[in-house]
């Protein structure tokens, strides 16, 4: 593993600190020392609501220090680049204010609640690039090596002429009876449920994959359990679920490809099950992400006598970021796909090129999730998704 701390610093202010913030913290504090990189991040602060609370996360995860506002945070001579790691309900505010400070942003996905918020985001990101203040979304999956493979092989032509695309995202945490009104559950602070969590990683997926965007959707929603108790209620006091638990839809390709999408918070057994199969004219490929250092693909172009799915082991030094990593067979998992975004990120901002996903991109998902949703308030009616402009 090659080393570059002696770079110069490009200073981090990371705004919230449980789930995606343990993870992304990761990405920050390994990728100097796996990947040669021309520019050092440093862990400059972390910012959190509550003071106690944020000061021990600060320790825990490695930053220097805790701000109890965003706004100071994103103030901060020591911070050039603002991760948001917070719910959609705070990524606008803190992502257009940290782009007009002249900050870097990374933004965890979805990109907002709503596409005007993403409208608004993508605005100042376009505005910001200009002046040199470089934007990102955190599709992480893009970085699993084995689907990175995948992307390489169907953009070498190794996949055809696409005819489908299948995919599914699954877990169970929803089947919990005794799960509280937690902020994903509610419209007001994730925007949508089981769609706008699981379902944006697998359209932007489908579509980094396919090379294509979806021109129009038919889907249907639902939320199987209208009611869960409140946070700090008293016994017996429940609120209203405002979002979808499940989502099942169909779309068009802009090549006419068809897709298949099934998302879920209540698939039982399913922990965290992410699914991709693509099929072309000259062969398919099929990831799973319970096995993730694997790709299977199948070359479509061989005599039938020997085709048939083969396990790739997409861990040899030439396949996406393994450079970084260890010999052949000793396999990557989840948070690796962190520091491989944490990489293309500080990569893009030392070269002053514009890292992908960029917010046009995630304002492109947004507009599909919106469509989404139209498409099952109407009873699955086929619904077109606004091309970029
Ligand atoms: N890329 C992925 O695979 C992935 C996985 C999970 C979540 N996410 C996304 O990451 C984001 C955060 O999700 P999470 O799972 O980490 O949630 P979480 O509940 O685990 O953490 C949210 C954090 O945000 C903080 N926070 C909330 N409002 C804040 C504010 N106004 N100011 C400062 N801090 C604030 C909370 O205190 C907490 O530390 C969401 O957009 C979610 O969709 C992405």
């Amino acid at each position: 593993m090659p080393h570059s701390t002696s770079a110069p610093p490009l200073g981090v202010g990371m705004v919230g600190y449980a789930f995606m913030g343990a993870a992304h913290s990761q990405g920050w504090r390994t990728v100097a020392r796996a990947f040669d990189l021309p520019l050092t991040p440093v862990l400059a602060a972390v910012c959190g609501r509550d003071p106690a609370a944020v000061s021990q996360a600060a320790d825990r995860l490695g930053w220097a220090a805790a701000e109890t506002d965003w706004r100071a945070l994103i103030a901060r001579d020591d911070v050039s680049l603002v991760d948001i790691c917070t719910p959609g309900d705070s990524h606008a505010d803190i992502a257009i204010a940290a782009l007009e400070a002249g900050k870097h942003v990374l933004c965890e996905k979805p990109l907002a609640n709503t596409v005007a918020e993403a409208e608004a985001m993508a605005q100042a990101a376009r505005a910001a690039a200009e002046r040199g203040q470089l934007a990102m979304v955190g599709f992480n999956y893009r970085r699993v090596p084995a689907l990175a493979l995948a992307r390489r092989l169907i953009a070498e032509g190794r996949v055809g002429t696409l005819r489908h695309v299948r995919v599914s995202y699954l877990q169970d945490w929803g089947e919990d009876p005794a799960l509280p009104l937690v902020w994903r559950l509610r419209k007001d602070k994730a925007g949508s449920g089981a769609l706008g969590d699981l379902g944006a990683h697998i359209v932007d997926l489908a579509q980094y994959l396919s090379g294509e965007l979806l021109t129009g959707v038919s889907a249907q929603t639902e939320t199987f359990v209208k009611e869960r108790a409140l946070p700090g209620g008293k016994a017996g006091q429940t609120g209203e679920v405002t979002v979808d638990d499940a989502a099942v839809f169909t779309g068009r390709l802009a090549s006419g490809a068809l897709t298949s999408f099934e998302v879920s918070r209540l698939a039982a057994g399913r922990k965290n099950q992410l699914r991709i199969e693509l099929n072309g004219a000259a062969g398919s490929v099929a990831f799973d992400l319970e096995r993730l250092n694997e790709l299977e693909f199948h070359d479509h172009t061989l005599p039938a006598s020997e085709g048939g799915f083969r396990r790739i082991l997409a861990t040899e030094a030439d396949h996406p970021y393994l450079e970084g990593w260890w010999p052949p067979g000793h396999g990557l998992g989840y948070e690796h796909t962190f520091t491989h975004q944490a990489r293309d990120l500080v990569l893009a901002i030392a070269s002053g090129t514009q890292p992908e996903p960029t917010f046009d991109d995630g304002l492109q998902v947004q507009r599909v999730l919106a469509a989404i949703e139209e498409s099952a308030q109407k009873n699955a009616v086929f619904t077109p998704v606004p091309a970029p402009e």
